[in-house]
């Protein structure tokens, strides 16, 4: 697909380092494989050396001897790693004894590899729970400053190229925060914007989706999202979005004009803004397995750095597409 060749053409020439925490899983090595033959990323591989070597041979992966392959459990940058930890939680009274023994697992030292700056990005998930691949990155990389929430982003391509930009349409948050507050909504929103300019380079058009256009409902839930439109606007003034819109009023020129006469949002939205992580994540998954897209994400935005999530049920071609977005975020 054309986008995800821009993708990878863009991160070759950025030159990034990515570590993949879990650098014995068998898609995980077939994917590094693939990125250090075509040079679109350096990779660090995180495991014990031998089976590293072993598994390459036995699946045939020649480009796996140009990684770099650490076992966290004899790196001599434990100490200094874990002396970061202890001080970015000293309020949380972390002890060196529990930071060193934190670093044993491979999703907490490859987060302290990022924050250290030992690496670009990380991106894992092909074998842990998103819980357990994000915890470790709130903790010690933290949120952009100004951004409090982190959030997850899907590029949805669609044959039908009359939504979005030509059949793109990016749709947040699907992966992460359960029931943001408005101003987490606002924030959700600026940070889709950024995705989608940073990674696709389109002009954002951000629609704020509710069950409800302009009016047209009185609840609560509506509320949220006039109200977390109405702070996006004042942080990021420039910035093009327009709520509380329903998915038709969003998406289809005739209805957004009907619905939301001379909103220059309505009808021509390429970012969706869903209220919870529920409608986000329902949506995304039906319009993936209905209409056929290729839902590329879950892209974690709002972060300090480039921390990457995979679902459980990736293919080595998901790995190495969201390796080559994760070098393009760095
Ligand atoms: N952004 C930034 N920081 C956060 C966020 C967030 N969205 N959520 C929690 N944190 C921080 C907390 O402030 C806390 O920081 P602290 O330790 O410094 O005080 C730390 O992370 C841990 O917070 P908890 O509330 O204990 O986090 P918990 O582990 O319970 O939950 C999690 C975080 C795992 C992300 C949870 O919100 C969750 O399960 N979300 C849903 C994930 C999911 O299942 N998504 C659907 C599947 S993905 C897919 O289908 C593509």
């Amino acid at each position: 697909m054309k986008l995800i060749k821009e993708i990878k053409k863009s991160a070759k020439l950025k030159g990034k380092t990515i570590v993949l925490p879990e650098g014995t899983e068998e898609r995980t090595l077939q994917a590094a494989n693939e990125i250090l033959e075509n040079e679109i990323a350096k990779i660090i591989l995180l495991g014990d050396k031998n089976e590293i070597s072993n598994k390459s041979k036995e699946f045939g992966l020649e480009y796996i001897s140009r990684a770099t392959v650490i076992n966290p459990k004899d790196s001599n940058k434990r100490d200094a790693y874990a002396d970061l930890m202890v001080e970015i939680r000293k309020a949380k009274g972390l002890k060196k004894e529990e930071a060193l023994a934190l670093l044993d697992n491979p999703l907490f030292f490859a987060t302290l590899m990022v924050k250290y700056g030992d690496a670009d990005g990380e991106v894992a998930g092909a074998d842990n729970s998103t819980g357990d691949v994000l915890r470790p990155a709130f903790q010690y990389v933290k949120t952009l400053p100004g951004i409090s929430v982190v959030s997850g982003a899907f590029i949805m391509v669609l044959d039908n190229k009359s939504f979005g930009d030509n059949g793109i349409i990016v749709f947040a948050d699907c992966a992460v925060h359960p029931n943001p507050t408005a101003s987490e909504l606002a924030e959700i929103a600026i940070a889709t914007a950024k995705t989608t300019k940073s990674i696709i380079g389109i002009e954002p058009r951000v629609a704020m989706l509710s069950f409800s256009t302009k009016g047209s409902a009185k609840h609560e839930m509506v509320d949220k999202v006039v109200e977390a439109t109405r702070i996006a606007k004042e942080m990021a003034p420039e910035l093009k979005i327009d709520g509380e819109l329903q998915a038709d009023a969003a998406i289809v020129e005739a209805i957004g004009q009907k619905k939301a006469k001379g909103s220059e949002i309505a009808g021509k939205a390429n970012v969706l803004v869903f209220p919870t992580l529920e409608t986000g994540n329902i949506a995304y998954k039906l319009v993936q397995r209905m209409a056929g897209a290729e839902a590329i994400g879950p892209i974690l935005q709002g972060m300090a750095a480039p921390i990457n999530d995979l679902s459980r049920g990736c293919s080595k071609e998901d790995i190495v597409n969201m390796i080559a977005i994760t070098a393009n975020q760095a």
